[in-house]
């Protein structure tokens, strides 16, 4: 199955390298049936910081105010123990990132190149790409805030720019929503909440994240919404302790942050009997369980989508005259490629035998 996601993961990358030169039409059909995990909640609410947690890695821009200003679309790749991990953005094919204090500084800089140094933001996507042997294979999109009003610098249409940003990517059927809420607000006005119920009304696909549970009033705690008892959704919610700002300014590492989640959890009464089903890495794990469960219940249409990308793909490819040393056909062919590894994966998965031969 591991096998399958990460071949989902490289057809949904072609298909933006692919996307940004728009050659074939075909292509965005297909990227909207791949499947992927979007972020969405209001501004500072914690996403950019429970996508973390859930890399396991220090590589977003976090803050208070409207840090991430394009959707980030992050594809994560399980390497064998042992590996060195890197990453690599889709806009500087071919450097490899090995420090991840770079990979934030890159998303920064590519920001400003897209929007100018201003408050303003820009649908189109960053491209990143990290291979570790501490992640599971996994699509992830950080998307901008919903906030209510426009602060200085930033036009009017701003509030509803964000939100239509945001809903045209989690209104996808294939599109699993971690809906992120602060603990320390009140639920009845979250964005997350209130969007996500708007786009699957029956809770198919979202998930409920509940950030910030270290800073809820002394006196109060989140357990009727953590057992299901304030708001119910289909999925158990999730409650995690992202790291504070003040621990982002004394570089507090992620082993030391989850660690003291898992400690959080285990010791206060409150949350004790939750345990096991709270934090980062549970909630990790759960995604990519349920991810491939949508990856196979979707296989089918998948299927029937690159038979007539292939098909459209090869109309293409004549009609611009074979061979093709351009960018685009190389480009094009490439994709063939990969679609065609994909449906022959596809078929012996349907024989019921892997890749290797061996019988599941
Ligand atoms: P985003 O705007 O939704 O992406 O939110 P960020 O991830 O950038 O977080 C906003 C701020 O809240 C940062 O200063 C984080 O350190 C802080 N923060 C996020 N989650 C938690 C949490 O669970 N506990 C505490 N104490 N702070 C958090
Ligand atoms: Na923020
Ligand atoms: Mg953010």
């Amino acid at each position: 199955m591991d096998n399958l996601i990460s071949l989902v993961n490289k057809i949904q990358r072609a298909c933006t390298a692919l996307g940004d030169h728009g050659e074939a039409s075909a292509l965005p059909t297909l990227w909207d049936s791949l499947p992927a995990i979007a972020v969405v909640g209001g501004q500072s609410s914690g996403k950019s910081s429970v996508l973390e947690s859930v890399v396991g890695k220090d590589f977003l821009p976090r803050g208070s105010g409207i840090v991430t200003r394009r959707p980030l679309v992050l594809q994560l790749h399980k390497l064998d123990e042992g590996s060195r991990e890197y990453a690599e953005f889709l806009h500087l094919p071919k450097k490899r990132f090995t420090d991840f204090a770079a990979v934030r500084k890159e998303i920064a800089d590519e920001t400003d190149r897209e929007t100018g140094r201003s408050k303003q933001i820009s649908s189109v996507p960053i491209h990143l790409s990290i291979y570790s042997p501490n992640v599971v294979n996994l699509t992830l999109i950080d998307l901008p805030g919903l906030t209510k009003v426009a602060v200085e610098g930033q036009p009017d249409s701003i509030v509803q720019d964000i939100e239509n940003m945001v809903r045209s990517f989690i209104e996808k059927p294939n599109c699993l929503i971690l809906a992120v809420s602060p603990a320390n607000q009140d639920l009845a006005t979250s964005d997350a909440v209130k969007i996500s119920r708007e786009v699957d009304p029956t809770g198919e696909r979202t998930f409920g994240v509940l950030t910030k549970i270290d800073l809820m009033d002394k006196g109060t705690d989140a357990s009727e919404i953590l057992e299901g008892k304030a708001y119910r959704l289909k999925f158990p919610w999730v409650g995690v302790v992202n790291r504070s700002q003040a621990d982002i300014n004394k570089n507090v590492d992620m082993i030391a942050a989850r660690r003291r989640e898992r400690e959080y959890f285990a010791t206060t009464p409150e949350y004790k009997h939750l345990a096991n089903r709270m934090g980062s890495e549970h909630l990790a794990k759960m995604l990519s369980k349920h991810l491939e469960v949508v990856i196979k219940s979707r296989i089918p249409g998948l299927q029937s989508l690159i038979n007539k990308t292939i098909a459209e793909l090869e109309a293409e490819l004549s009609r611009l005259g074979k061979p093709i040393a351009t960018d685009a056909g190389g480009k094009l062919y490439s994709i063939m490629e990969i679609c065609r590894l994909f449906d022959q994966i596809y078929k012996e998965h349907l024989d019921g035998v892997r890749p290797g031969g061996e019988k599941v």
